[in-house]
C-alpha cells in the first residue's frame, strides 16, 4: 500500500523522560486511512499530528464502534528501534474488528503501515530507562446517519505516545480494589474485544476505587461475581503455593500479549503455571493460610506490576508485606530485557525498525 507523506512544518520540543507518565505527549505525526466497500482501504496518509474533523452522526460517537490496539517501540543501548510481537496486536486488532463489525485490515499490510510509520517517526522513541514510545492504533466506525447497523466507512488511524511508567507508583507495588456492584463483561459480550465501550463501562468503579486510593479496579465474573477476571488495564497473575496460576481465557477478558509471553517465559523455564477459573473466597484463603506468595498485572502500559494490596468489600488483603516478590521481578527483568534488547530475544519475538 503507498503512504503519502506530509511532513509538519512545526516540530514539537520533545519532553524530558521525568516528564513522561502515560499518554500526556504526542508525536509530530499520525497516520490515517480510510475505507468504504467500493475501494477497500484506501488514501493512507502519514500528516501532521492534530484535530480530525467527524461529521455529528458518526457511527463511533453514537453507537461506539471502535476498536484499538496498544504496543511499544523500544530503543536499545545502540540505537537501533524494535517492537515487541507487533503480528499479535495486528491479529488481535482483527478480531476485535470482526466483534464490533468494523472492516479487517489485512495482515502484511497493518504491519506494513506500523513499521512504516515507526520508522518515519523513530526519532520520537525515548533512550532514557525505563521510556519507550507507546503506539496506538485505532479504527472507528464512520458512516455519516444514525441507522444502527454494522458500519460501511470505517477510519483507521495510528497515534505514538513518548512514555514512561503508567502507574505513579513505577515498579513499586500498585493497591487494587475489587469490583463487587458493576461488572466489565459477560461471556459473549465484547470483554475479550479491545473496544472503548468496555473501557466506558468501567470508568465508574475506577473512580470509586481511585477516591479511596486504589489505582485500578479488579473485576469478577459478571454471572456469579465470584472469579477473579483481570484489572482495567492488565491481565492478572497470582503465585499460590509455588504455583502460578492466571484466569483462563473465558471470553470475557482481554487475551493480554503479556499475559501469553509471561505464560510462555514461565513455562519455557519450568514453573508450574495454570490457566484456570479462580475464586476471591480461594484468594481470601490463600492469604489466611499464607500461600497467597505474590500478584502482580500484565499488560503493555502497566509492563509487569507487583500488586501489594487488594481489597474487597473494605476487607483489605495485603500481599508479601507490599513488596515485590521474587517472580514478579524476575518476569519484569526478563520481559523488558528483551523489550529493550539487553537480553537474547531467544523466543523470537522483537520486529527490528529498518
Ligand atoms: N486487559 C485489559 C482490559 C487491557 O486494557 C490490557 C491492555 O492492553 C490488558 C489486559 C493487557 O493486554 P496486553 O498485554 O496485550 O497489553
Ligand atoms: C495497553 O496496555 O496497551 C492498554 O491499552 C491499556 C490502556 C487502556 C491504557
Amino acid at each position: 500500500m503507498e503512504i503519502k507523506i506530509t511532513k509538519t512544518t512545526a516540530p514539537a520540543v520533545k519532553p524530558e523522560a521525568s516528564v513522561l507518565g502515560f499518554g500526556k505527549y504526542f508525536t509530530d505525526h499520525m497516520f490515517i486511512m480510510e475505507y468504504n466497500p467500493e475501494k477497500g482501504w484506501h488514501d493512507a496518509r502519514i500528516v501532521p499530528f492534530g484535530k480530525i474533523e467527524l461529521h455529528p452522526a458518526c457511527t463511533a460517537l453514537h453507537y461506539g464502534s471502535e476498536v484499538f490496539e496498544g504496543l511499544k517501540a523500544y530503543r536499545k543501548s545502540d540505537g537501533s528501534v524494535q517492537l515487541f510481537r507487533p503480528m499479535e496486536n495486528i491479529r488481535r486488532m482483527n478480531r476485535s474488528a470482526e466483534r464490533l463489525c468494523l472492516p479487517q485490515i489485512p495482515e502484511d499490510t497493518a504491519m506494513q503501515i506500523l513499521t512504516e510509520f515507526i520508522k518515519f517517526e523513530q526519532d520520537w522513541v525515548p533512550s532514557a530507562p525505563g521510556t519507550s514510545l507507546y503506539i496506538r492504533p485505532f479504527m472507528f466506525g464512520n458512516d455519516e446517519t444514525l441507522g444502527v447497523h454494522s458500519v460501511k466507512h470505517a477510519t483507521f488511524m495510528i497515534i505514538t505516545s513518548p512514555v514512561g511508567s503508567y502507574y505513579k507508583e513505577g515498579i513499586n507495588p500498585v493497591k487494587i480494589m475489587i469490583e463487587a456492584e458493576d461488572v466489565r463483561a459477560v461471556r459473549g459480550g465484547t470483554g475479550e474485544a479491545k473496544c472503548g465501550g468496555n473501557y466506558a463501562a468501567s470508568n465508574r468503579a475506577g473512580e470509586k476505587a481511585e477516591e479511596k486510593g486504589y489505582s485500578q479496579v479488579l473485576w469478577l465474573d459478571g454471572v456469579e461475581r465470584k472469579y477473579i477476571e483481570e484489572v482495567g488495564a492488565m491481565n492478572v497473575m497470582f503465585k499460590i503455593d509455588g504455583e502460578v496460576v492466571t484466569p483462563q481465557l473465558t471470553g470475557s477478558i482481554l487475551p493480554g500479549i503479556t499475559r501469553k509471553s509471561c505464560l510462555e517465559i514461565l513455562r519455557a523455564e519450568g514453573y508450574k503455571v495454570s490457566e484456570r477459573r479462580i475464586s476471591i473466597d480461594e484468594i481470601g484463603k490463600a492469604l489466611a493460610d499464607g500461600k497467597l506468595e505474590e500478584a502482580w498485572g500484565t499488560g503493555t502500559a502497566a509492563v509487569v506490576s507487583p500488586i501489594g494490596e487488594l481489597c474487597y468489600k473494605d476487607v483489605k488483603y495485603i500481599i508479601n508485606d507490599g513488596k515485590i516478590g521474587e517472580v514478579t521481578s524476575h518476569l519484569y527483568d526478563t520481559l523488558t530485557g528483551i523489550q529493550w534488547g539487553k537480553i537474547e530475544d531467544k523466543y523470537g519475538w522483537t520486529v527490528p525498525i529498518k
